[in-house]
């Protein structure tokens, strides 16, 4: 790991500072003081757009960067991270950035697009020249304009936890073992100051948790379950305000179902939204927010072998309701299920929110644009709306209609893990989940499978995108009672 950059406020522009960059946005008029004399043609600010000026007296280089419209600056550190990322040859240890002109979520979004930029998915090159140069970060803006402190190390830390979530979720199947994310979550815990305990699979059987049980079977990593709370000194550690819960499947073959060999390496991803959630809990505890969180992730690979389950079988829930599983790559509901009622029975959340890569029907459905959002209550559905507008993780509701249930009736069992009907296979699977839900709990399913993963600027194939951890934390801060 290269050692974070060091970001310094100034409200002095330096002689001695050979590079500048100035973020502007699009249709903006350029303030010419930087380059005197220059005449800038073609620089419209549109997202991402570069125009670099040498000013020969000062040698020193003069970087114009499109931030685009003033509305999507919620996203602005993606701009900052592609500008680092594309012009590393020539940025040199230093760098002076003009913000003067921007509002100050744009030093938010410009500390977190820097200090995400040094991150690398090639881990396992045996020679990496990933190694980042610029060290020294100095944020010119204006005398008297406020105290930037908190947002500079709030943004520094999201970035720290976003880029340990995106390891994981980038991490290979063979090394992030069920055990493996279990330890993570354990130095996580001790680190930042959390409790975290992890049922082994013995502790399973004791609890009940025949569904998890299940879909771990086949694997010679035996499933685990993660509890991690976080409580604030000044709050009641009886109650709390906010659950979690993340889909955490280390590897999906789809079990005997098996998966089509086509993007099944992609399937190391299926943990991202345990991934989410405990990035969640950790930048929570960093930030020290005035609430309660407990988050619950269900962690298995679910793979093939002869002691897989099988199409067919009835297997047992934690709830005590029966499930007939129609096809063993439905799998993320199966261990949801166990970990949903097990929240709900131990710690009572005020809110309950489960983020999991569900359903490939809702990549066809909102592709890698917005996470489908399923919710029983009517406020939470605007407040992680408004989250997810805030962070620009989007989401977009679709509907819990009664209707859909009939989808799920068993002949032989309780409930089953999949319609017939290759239709509305989002739906039907949150409705498998609703099916364990209380009628008095509020809740909220995020389906994340096309948005956890896919297309970045920093990999050829698709990696990670740190999705949820954002949204999460914005939300929680929607819940402080104030
Ligand atoms: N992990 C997958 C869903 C998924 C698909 C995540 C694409 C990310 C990208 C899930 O366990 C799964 O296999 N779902 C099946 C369900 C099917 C058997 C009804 C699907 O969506 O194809
Ligand atoms: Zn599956
Ligand atoms: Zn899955």
């Amino acid at each position: 790991m290269t050692k974070p950059i060091k970001f310094e406020l100034t409200t002095q522009l330096p002689d001695h500072i050979y590079q500048v960059l100035v973020p502007y946005f699009q249709g903006a008029v350029i303030d010419n003081s930087l380059v005197p004399g220059a005449v800038i043609e073609d620089f419209s600010g549109k997202k991402k757009e570069l125009y670099s000026l040498l000013v020969q007296e000062q040698q020193r280089t003069v970087f114009l960067l499109g931030l685009g419209e003033e509305r999507l600056l919620p996203e602005g550190f993606r701009t900052f991270r592609h500008f680092i990322n594309t012009e590393k040859a020539r940025i040199k240890s230093s760098l002076l950035i003009d913000l003067r002109h921007l509002p100050e979520l744009a030093i938010y979004q410009c500390v977190l697009g820097l200090s995400l930029s040094d991150y690398s998915v090639g881990v396992y090159k045996t020679e990496n020249d990933e190694s980042h140069l610029l060290r020294q970060v100095q944020l010119l803006i204006t005398e008297g304009a406020g105290d930037f402190d908190t947002v500079i190390h709030e943004a520094q830390q999201t970035a720290a936890v976003m880029k340990s979530v995106c390891a994981l979720v980038d991490a290979p199947g063979n090394i992030k073992t069920p055990q493996y994310l279990g330890q993570w979550a354990i130095n996580s815990g001790k680190q930042h100051g959390y409790a975290v305990e992890v049922l082994d699979q013995e502790t399973l059987k004791e609890k009940n948790l025949q569904a998890l049980l299940a879909v771990g079977r086949g694997s010679e990593h035996p499933p685990i379950l993660i509890k991690a709370v976080y409580t604030h000194s000044d709050k009641d550690p009886s109650k709390i305000d906010l659950g979690l819960v993340g889909k955490g499947v280390t590897f999906d073959t789809g079990g005997l179902s098996l998966k089509k060999p086509t993007n099944m390496h992609y399937m190391k991803s299926d943990m991202g939204g345990g991934a989410a959630v405990l990035g969640a809990i950790e930048l929570i505890a960093r930030l020290q927010l005035p609430l309660n969180v407990a988050a619950i992730i269900p962690v298995a690979e679910n793979s093939v072998d002869s002691l897989s389950i099988r199409p067919g079988d009835v297997i047992q829930s934690h709830a005590g309701k029966s499930i007939e599983v129609i096809d063993t790559d439905a799998e993320g509901r199966l261990i949801l299920a166990d970990a949903l009622c097990y929240i709900q029975e131990n710690y009572h959340p005020e809110v309950l929110v489960d983020l999991a890569t569900l359903t490939g029907s809702c990549v066809a459905t909102l592709g890698d644009k917005a996470a489908g959002l399923f919710t029983n209550d009517q406020t939470l559905a605007d407040s992680i709306t408004q989250a997810g507008d805030n962070t620009q993780e989007r989401v977009w509701r679709l509907p819990l209609w009664e209707s859909y249930q009939e989808a799920l009736y068993s002949d032989i069992a309780d409930v089953k893990n999949l319609s017939e009907k290759p239709v509305a296979g989002a739906i039907t699977a949150a409705k498998f989940l609703e099916f364990f839900i209380d009628e008095k709990q509020k809740w909220a399913h995020l389906d994340i499978a096309g948005v956890a993963f896919g297309d970045t600027d920093h990999a050829r194939m698709k990696s990670a995108t740190g999705y949820g951890v954002r949204l999460l934390v914005d939300f929680a801060r929607s819940l402080i009672s104030t």
